[in-house]
């Protein structure tokens, strides 16, 4: 059984934030819970744009946050996180056009799309505020 969950290692110190990251990996793992249990397109399409709707609030909320704050990596981090998008999409045709995906390969890509994304750039967020405050 594979799972998607949030843990310690992925606070970034700025709880508004961790607790969007958490929801979207929740979003994340009702998907791949789908995918385990076989769920037909429909199910799948629904839960993509759960994920996909989050994905643009929390996006959006983060670089609100990082305005808010003066963070002077914005820019890359704004294209990061449009790079994420269009990943994820590809991932959501990839999915919907009844390629095979494992479970496994589902988590790999979760981790390649957005945990590693959380531990490395939004880290940096978290770190920039507490050291300007
Ligand atoms: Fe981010």
């Amino acid at each position: 059984m594979t799972k998607a969950e949030w843990t310690t290692v992925l606070d970034i110190g700025l709880p508004v934030l961790d607790e969007q990251h958490k929801k979207l990996i929740a979003y994340f793992g009702d998907l791949l819970l789908a995918i385990e249990a076989g769920k037909g397109k429909d199910v799948l399409e629904e839960l993509f744009e759960n994920l996909l709707d989050y994905t643009d609030y929390h996006f959006a909320e983060e670089k609100k946050y990082m305005d808010s704050i003066g963070y002077p990596e914005t820019e890359a981090h704004v294209e990061a996180h449009r790079r994420l998008r269009i990943d994820v999409g590809h991932f959501r045709e990839k999915l919907l056009s009844g390629q095979p995906f494992t479970p496994e390969q589902a988590v790999k890509f979760l981790n390649g799309w957005i945990i590693e994304h959380i531990m490395i750039m939004d880290t940096r967020i978290g770190d920039f505020a507490k050291n300007r405050s």
